[in-house]
């Protein structure tokens, strides 16, 4: 079976959220009880990607380092790479190609929550498809500010918009996607978007066009959460405070999931 390796992306500017993240890079903020890359992190652990690249900015790797250092406490491989400026999520691609080499890649947004059923079944059928692309939908009620996509017959992917005025309907492209190792190419030719990014809904078209795009649709049952603007930081804190309470388990212990996949032993888990 092909490898994947994985990239959390958790540089970007995070000026949405100013003045909290001038001096603070934001996926490094808390959400509830524990660092926001965390949740990112535990995506790719579900998904069984041992290998990971955290890419983030310059002036944080030495934070990012303190608190992850190499990964092999949790029984992972974590590297580093720094993007210089944020010129778009379909960067990582260009940052990363040296890391991901031949081997296929899932990249997961520094700043999204992914909690619920079946996640690692859903994850596992993404895995399972060894060429074209997989994204991850789910449904919101302001899809505009998202990558919305339009599905017909046979859970086909008809179109992928980046935030459109007009959205086509409520489903959008969650910040988790799942490439063939074709993406390195791909974005080496991608062009800057009117914004000035190398954009990721760009590169899902171009998967699209080939009709090698693939979707997984995550459900009402599930929980998905962007943290991108203080109202939505501020409700994903909520959740995960209210859902451990009421639960008594844990969302996103990385810890917990490294023990339960046997990648390490009780004894050098790091207790605090
Ligand atoms: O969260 C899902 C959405 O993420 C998708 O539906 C959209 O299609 C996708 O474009 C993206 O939209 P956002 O507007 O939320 O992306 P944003 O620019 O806020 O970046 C999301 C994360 O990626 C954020 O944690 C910072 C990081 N990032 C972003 C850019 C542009 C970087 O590390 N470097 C970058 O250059």
């Amino acid at each position: 079976m092909i490898q994947y390796k994985g990239i959390v992306l958790a540089a970007g500017s995070a000026s949405r959220l100013f003045p909290t993240t001038l001096a603070v890079n934001k996926q490094l903020l808390p959400i509830y009880d524990k660092p926001m890359i965390f949740y990112s992190l535990s995506t790719l652990m579900i998904a069984d990607i041992r290998k990971i690249l955290i890419i983030v900015r310059n002036k944080d790797k030495k934070s990012f380092f303190e608190l992850l250092g190499n990964g092999e406490d949790l029984g992972l491989e974590i590297s580093y790479a720094i993007q210089k400026k944020p010129s778009g999520i379909a960067d990582a691609f260009n940052i990363g190609k040296n890391f991901i080499k031949r081997d296929n890649v899932a990249l997961v947004l520094g700043d999204n929550v992914f909690y619920g059923p079946s996640f690692s079944k859903v994850l596992s059928n993404a895995k399972k498809r060894q060429t074209g692309a997989t994204i991850f939908s789910f449904p919101v009620k302001d899809p505009k500010r998202f990558g919305v996509l339009e599905i017909g017959k046979n859970n086909k992917v008809i179109s992928i918009v980046e935030k459109p005025n007009n959205p086509k309907s409520n489903l959008i492209a969650t910040g988790l996607y799942f490439y063939d190792n074709k993406v390195i190419d791909i974005v080496k030719k991608l062009k800057p978007s009117k914004r000035g990014e190398l954009e990721i809904t760009d590169v899902n078209i171009k998967y699209l066009n080939e009709n090698k795009l693939f979707v997984e649709h995550l459900g009402r049952e599930f929980s998905w959460l962007d943290t991108g603007t203080s109202e939505t930081l501020l409700a994903a804190n909520n959740f995960v405070n209210l859902t451990q309470r009421r639960q008594g388990s844990q969302i996103a212990c990385i810890e917990e999931i490294a023990l339960k996949k046997k990648w390490i032993v009780k004894k050098i888990l790091r207790i605090v």
